[in-house]
């Protein structure tokens, strides 16, 4: 039984996974707390961390009908992300694992991602390539086999879940503006603003070009405030530019690398337009898609532990004494 702990950014998160299945997963959002400012403030994010942990275990150990000495390993998110918001997941999981003589496991938050998937497909055709789409990433991986990374590509500025974000509240809405977007999208025209595509070439992506079209377009058509349809047809123009960038790249990848199968993760993996889009390519192409359920695309432990399992098996142990890196690189 593997204890996965999740504190990079805005969730506090715990799961217990047992042989590749999860046993039980809770999450303590901050949402509303960050929400008055328009973006997450790291200080807020840290402490409500430091109030949320201990309760959230006790509840976890309850739900999964489990005693601490039961664990065999404890796995954290030990980067990219807040310093302080994942120093508290990381001082946590050490002294439990200090206490309990049993190993601590280090993973990076976007293998975490990656893992979601694994945790309801466990017969992926490799090589495969990732795309991790998130608010803080938008990364292309080619996976020869499982746990194994090589990164094709980048944004060179904006994540993509980022570009979503602030083109919402450029729009007035509140974050994350993700959900918000693909929300109004669904009544929009998405023809009535065609965005220029950005970066044609390579592999990296770019999305400041698109947020900047976007805010001309709301500066010059002056009734953003109160006109819904002009709203729904505003995002579905802006998300469409986004998803489509996303989907073109990832199968020049795909086809580039002669992978098999399309794994999709991350929170703008929830994206409806987005897991839509893929298994239509996926059909029309003739490669598999797999993106996790809308619940393990966005910040959850299952991923985390899941991801610990491979550290596990591999004898990968992390040393007692390790530091959070905010900067951590996957590969
Ligand atoms: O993976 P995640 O929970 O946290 C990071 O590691 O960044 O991703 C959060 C991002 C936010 O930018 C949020 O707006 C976006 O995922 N997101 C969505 C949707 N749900 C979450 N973006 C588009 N459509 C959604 N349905
Ligand atoms: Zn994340």
């Amino acid at each position: 039984m593997i204890l996965g702990i999740e504190t990079s950014c805005d969730e506090t998160a715990v799961a217990v996974v047992r042989g590749r299945e999860k046993v039980a997963d809770i999450l303590s959002s901050q949402i509303d707390l960050h929400k008055p400012y328009g973006g997450i403030v790291p200080e807020l994010a840290c402490r409500r961390h430091i109030e949320a942990i201990g309760p959230l275990l006790t509840e976890l150990l309850y739900r999964a009908n489990c005693s601490l000495t039961q664990l065999d390993a404890i796995a954290v998110t030990v980067g990219p992300g807040l310093v302080g918001a994942l120093l508290v997941g990381v001082a946590f999981a050490k002294s439990l694992a200090y206490a309990l003589h049993i190993p601590l496991l280090a993973i990076h938050h976007l293998e975490g991602h990656i893992s979601a998937v694994f945790l309801e497909h466990n017969d992926i055709p490799f090589p495969a390539v990732a795309l991790v789409v998130s608010g803080g990433h938008t990364n292309l991986y080619k996976m020869p086999k499982y746990s194994e990374y090589h990164l094709l590509g980048k944004t060179l500025d904006d994540a993509a879940g980022e570009a979503l974000d602030k083109g919402a509240r450029l729009m007035g809405y509140e974050y994350p503006g993700g959900p918000v977007i693909d929300r109004l999208a669904k009544q929009g025209n998405a023809e009535k603003y065609p965005f220029t595509m950005p970066n044609r070439e390579g592999l990296n992506f770019s999305f400041s070009g698109v947020k900047t079209a976007l805010r001309q377009i709301i500066q010059r058509e002056d009734k953003i405030k109160d006109d819904l349809s002009f709203h729904s047809d505003i995002a579905a123009s802006y998300q469409k530019v986004i998803i489509e960038s996303l989907v073109v790249k990832s199968i020049r990848a795909l086809k580039q690398e002669n992978a098999k199968s399309m794994i999709v993760v991350g929170g703008v993996a929830a994206n409806s337009l987005l897991r839509q889009r893929m298994q239509e390519e996926g059909e029309r192409l003739g490669f598999a898609v797999y993106i996790p359920s809308t619940h393990y695309c966005t910040d959850n432990a299952a991923m985390i532990a899941m991801a610990g399992i491979a550290h596990l098996e591999r004898g990968n142990f992390a040393p007692i004494d390790i530091s959070p890196n905010p900067s951590l690189a996957l590969v």
